[in-house]
Protein backbone atom coordinates (compact mmCIF):
# COMPACT_ATOMS: atom_id res chain seq x y z
CA UNK A 1 0.00 0.00 0.00
CA UNK A 2 3.45 2.40 0.62
CA UNK A 3 4.23 1.60 -3.13
CA UNK A 4 5.46 5.22 -4.62
CA UNK A 5 2.43 6.94 -6.84
CA UNK A 6 3.70 8.32 -10.01
CA UNK A 7 0.85 11.02 -10.39
CA UNK A 8 1.18 12.14 -13.56
CA UNK A 9 -0.04 8.48 -14.97
CA UNK A 10 -3.31 8.35 -13.13
CA UNK A 11 -6.57 8.84 -15.02
CA UNK A 12 -8.76 11.07 -13.18
CA UNK A 13 -12.28 9.84 -14.45
CA UNK A 14 -15.75 10.10 -13.30
CA UNK A 15 -17.61 7.85 -10.33
CA UNK A 16 -19.42 4.87 -11.31
CA UNK A 17 -21.47 3.23 -8.66
CA UNK A 18 -19.14 0.46 -8.30
CA UNK A 19 -16.84 2.84 -6.53
CA UNK A 20 -19.04 3.59 -3.98
CA UNK A 21 -17.86 1.19 -1.39
CA UNK A 22 -13.81 2.03 -1.62
CA UNK A 23 -14.51 5.85 -1.70
CA UNK A 24 -16.39 5.27 1.21
CA UNK A 25 -13.23 3.83 2.99
CA UNK A 26 -11.01 6.36 1.11
CA UNK A 27 -13.10 9.16 2.69
CA UNK A 28 -13.08 7.76 6.06
CA UNK A 29 -9.49 7.00 6.60
CA UNK A 30 -8.75 10.34 4.68
CA UNK A 31 -10.51 12.08 7.57
CA UNK A 32 -9.98 9.48 10.09
CA UNK A 33 -13.55 9.44 10.94
CA UNK A 34 -17.33 8.73 8.85
CA UNK A 35 -18.46 12.39 8.55
CA UNK A 36 -17.19 13.54 5.37
CA UNK A 37 -18.15 9.92 4.03
CA UNK A 38 -21.34 10.33 4.93
CA UNK A 39 -21.48 14.15 3.38
CA UNK A 40 -20.64 12.66 0.22
CA UNK A 41 -22.90 10.16 0.25
CA UNK A 42 -25.55 12.33 1.56
CA UNK A 43 -25.07 14.39 -1.03
CA UNK A 44 -24.68 11.99 -3.52
CA UNK A 45 -27.98 10.56 -3.11
CA UNK A 46 -29.49 14.45 -2.77
CA UNK A 47 -28.45 15.17 -6.27
CA UNK A 48 -26.75 17.76 -4.82
CA UNK A 49 -23.17 16.58 -6.69
CA UNK A 50 -22.46 18.52 -9.30
CA UNK A 51 -18.87 16.67 -10.16
CA UNK A 52 -17.65 13.49 -8.69
CA UNK A 53 -14.04 12.05 -9.97
CA UNK A 54 -11.67 9.63 -8.47
CA UNK A 55 -8.00 9.10 -9.07
CA UNK A 56 -7.12 5.74 -10.42
CA UNK A 57 -3.72 3.97 -10.93
CA UNK A 58 -2.66 2.05 -14.02
CA UNK A 59 -3.41 -0.72 -12.04
CA UNK A 60 -7.03 0.37 -11.53
CA UNK A 61 -6.20 1.31 -7.38
CA UNK A 62 -8.71 4.17 -6.76
CA UNK A 63 -6.12 6.43 -4.83
CA UNK A 64 -7.97 9.48 -4.43
CA UNK A 65 -11.53 11.34 -4.44
CA UNK A 66 -13.33 14.74 -4.78
CA UNK A 67 -16.58 15.94 -4.78
CA UNK A 68 -18.16 19.30 -5.84
CA UNK A 69 -21.77 20.62 -5.07
CA UNK A 70 -24.06 23.27 -5.97
CA UNK A 71 -24.58 26.23 -4.20
CA UNK A 72 -27.32 28.22 -4.63
CA UNK A 73 -27.04 32.51 -5.27
CA UNK A 74 -29.92 33.89 -3.20
CA UNK A 75 -31.39 37.28 -3.37
CA UNK A 76 -31.14 39.47 -6.24
CA UNK A 77 -28.26 41.19 -8.38
CA UNK A 78 -25.96 39.85 -10.79
CA UNK A 79 -24.42 37.10 -8.88
CA UNK A 80 -28.34 35.32 -8.82
CA UNK A 81 -27.03 33.99 -12.45
CA UNK A 82 -23.80 32.39 -11.05
CA UNK A 83 -23.04 28.51 -11.43
CA UNK A 84 -21.48 28.26 -7.92
CA UNK A 85 -19.86 25.10 -6.43
CA UNK A 86 -18.40 23.85 -3.57
CA UNK A 87 -15.27 22.16 -3.54
CA UNK A 88 -15.69 19.24 -0.81
CA UNK A 89 -14.26 16.89 0.47
CA UNK A 90 -10.88 15.61 -0.98
CA UNK A 91 -9.06 12.27 0.12
CA UNK A 92 -6.27 10.87 -0.44
CA UNK A 93 -5.23 7.25 1.43
CA UNK A 94 -3.07 8.53 4.21
CA UNK A 95 -0.31 6.43 3.17
CA UNK A 96 0.20 7.90 -0.30
CA UNK A 97 -0.36 11.53 0.67
CA UNK A 98 2.35 14.32 -0.60
CA UNK A 99 2.75 12.76 -3.58
CA UNK A 100 0.89 14.87 -6.18
CA UNK A 101 -2.27 12.74 -6.00
CA UNK A 102 -4.53 15.17 -4.38
CA UNK A 103 -2.94 18.15 -6.53
CA UNK A 104 -3.60 16.23 -9.36
CA UNK A 105 -7.35 15.49 -8.80
CA UNK A 106 -7.62 19.72 -7.59
CA UNK A 107 -5.90 20.59 -11.12
CA UNK A 108 -7.85 17.86 -13.77
CA UNK A 109 -11.04 18.30 -11.79
CA UNK A 110 -11.14 22.08 -11.88
CA UNK A 111 -10.49 22.18 -15.55
CA UNK A 112 -13.72 19.71 -15.98
CA UNK A 113 -15.62 22.59 -13.65
CA UNK A 114 -14.72 25.03 -16.25
CA UNK A 115 -15.65 22.90 -18.69
CA UNK A 116 -19.14 22.42 -17.62
CA UNK A 117 -19.31 26.06 -17.58
CA UNK A 118 -19.12 26.72 -13.68
CA UNK A 119 -18.13 30.07 -12.87
CA UNK A 120 -17.22 30.42 -9.23
CA UNK A 121 -15.60 27.24 -7.17
CA UNK A 122 -16.02 27.91 -3.61
CA UNK A 123 -13.35 25.55 -0.79
CA UNK A 124 -13.24 25.57 2.81
CA UNK A 125 -10.02 24.21 3.61
CA UNK A 126 -6.12 24.57 4.72
CA UNK A 127 -5.37 28.38 3.82
CA UNK A 128 -1.84 26.56 3.07
CA UNK A 129 -3.05 24.37 0.55
CA UNK A 130 -5.52 25.77 -1.47
CA UNK A 131 -4.28 29.25 -3.24
CA UNK A 132 -1.60 26.69 -5.01
CA UNK A 133 -4.96 26.34 -7.23
CA UNK A 134 -5.57 29.53 -7.44
CA UNK A 135 -8.18 30.02 -4.83
CA UNK A 136 -8.20 33.30 -2.66
CA UNK A 137 -9.62 34.20 0.38
CA UNK A 138 -9.69 37.78 -0.48
CA UNK A 139 -12.34 37.12 -3.20
CA UNK A 140 -14.26 34.84 -1.00
CA UNK A 141 -14.89 37.90 1.49
CA UNK A 142 -17.36 38.95 -1.25
CA UNK A 143 -19.49 35.86 -1.10
CA UNK A 144 -21.48 35.78 1.61
CA UNK A 145 -23.04 32.83 3.61
CA UNK A 146 -22.25 30.55 6.43
CA UNK A 147 -18.23 30.37 6.07
CA UNK A 148 -16.13 33.11 6.48
CA UNK A 149 -12.03 33.75 7.61
CA UNK A 150 -8.63 32.50 6.01
CA UNK A 151 -9.94 28.48 5.76
CA UNK A 152 -12.76 30.15 3.32
CA UNK A 153 -11.58 30.50 -0.39
CA UNK A 154 -12.81 31.19 -3.56
CA UNK A 155 -12.06 30.47 -7.19
CA UNK A 156 -13.48 32.01 -10.60
CA UNK A 157 -13.38 30.04 -13.61
CA UNK A 158 -14.69 32.68 -15.82
CA UNK A 159 -14.83 36.46 -16.15
CA UNK A 160 -18.54 36.73 -14.39
CA UNK A 161 -17.54 34.82 -11.48
CA UNK A 162 -14.68 37.31 -10.68
CA UNK A 163 -17.04 40.59 -11.92
CA UNK A 164 -20.36 39.69 -10.64
CA UNK A 165 -20.08 40.03 -7.02
CA UNK A 166 -20.38 40.05 -4.04
CA UNK A 167 -23.04 37.06 -4.07
CA UNK A 168 -25.09 35.85 -1.41
CA UNK A 169 -25.11 31.75 -0.98
CA UNK A 170 -26.90 29.13 0.43
CA UNK A 171 -24.83 25.60 0.59
CA UNK A 172 -26.63 22.36 -0.17
CA UNK A 173 -28.47 20.90 3.27
CA UNK A 174 -26.46 18.36 3.68
CA UNK A 175 -23.46 20.85 4.73
CA UNK A 176 -25.71 22.49 7.74
CA UNK A 177 -24.24 20.06 9.57
CA UNK A 178 -20.64 22.04 9.04
CA UNK A 179 -21.95 25.06 9.65
C1 LIG B 1 -5.46 17.37 1.51
C2 LIG B 1 -5.12 16.14 0.67
C3 LIG B 1 -6.29 15.79 -0.23
C4 LIG B 1 -3.91 16.50 -0.20
O1 LIG B 1 -3.60 15.39 -1.01
P1 LIG B 1 -2.07 14.98 -1.26
O2 LIG B 1 -2.05 13.97 -2.35
O3 LIG B 1 -1.46 14.62 0.04
O4 LIG B 1 -1.48 16.39 -1.74
P2 LIG B 1 -0.31 16.68 -2.74
O5 LIG B 1 0.72 15.60 -2.67
O6 LIG B 1 -0.86 17.01 -4.07
O7 LIG B 1 0.23 18.01 -2.12
C5 LIG B 1 1.05 17.92 -0.98
C6 LIG B 1 1.17 19.29 -0.41
O8 LIG B 1 -0.06 19.61 0.23
C7 LIG B 1 0.20 20.00 1.54
N1 LIG B 1 -0.91 19.58 2.36
C8 LIG B 1 -1.55 18.40 2.37
N2 LIG B 1 -2.51 18.41 3.31
C9 LIG B 1 -2.47 19.64 3.87
C10 LIG B 1 -3.18 20.25 4.92
N3 LIG B 1 -4.16 19.62 5.58
N4 LIG B 1 -2.86 21.51 5.24
C11 LIG B 1 -1.87 22.18 4.59
N5 LIG B 1 -1.16 21.63 3.62
C12 LIG B 1 -1.45 20.39 3.27
C13 LIG B 1 1.45 19.27 1.92
O9 LIG B 1 2.09 19.91 2.98
C14 LIG B 1 2.24 19.37 0.64
O10 LIG B 1 2.83 20.65 0.58
P3 LIG B 1 4.19 20.91 -0.19
O11 LIG B 1 3.94 20.56 -1.63
O12 LIG B 1 4.42 22.36 0.04
O13 LIG B 1 5.15 19.99 0.47
C15 LIG B 1 -4.73 14.92 1.54
O14 LIG B 1 -3.65 15.28 2.34
C16 LIG B 1 -5.87 14.41 2.42
O15 LIG B 1 -6.65 13.54 2.01
N6 LIG B 1 -5.96 14.94 3.65
C17 LIG B 1 -6.98 14.53 4.60
C18 LIG B 1 -8.33 15.06 4.21
C19 LIG B 1 -8.33 16.58 4.09
O16 LIG B 1 -7.90 17.29 4.99
N7 LIG B 1 -8.84 17.09 2.93
C20 LIG B 1 -8.79 18.52 2.64
C21 LIG B 1 -9.93 19.28 3.19
S1 LIG B 1 -11.41 19.06 2.20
Amino acid sequence: MNAAIDASALEIRPVVPADEAVVKALVTAAFNQETEARLVHTLRHCGALILEQVAVTPEGKVVGHIAYSRVTPAGVGAGQDLSIACLAPVSVWPELQRQGIGSALIRASLETMKDLGEDLVLVLGPPAYYPRFGFDADLARKVQGPYAGAAFMALALTEAGQRDLPVEVSFATPFQEFE
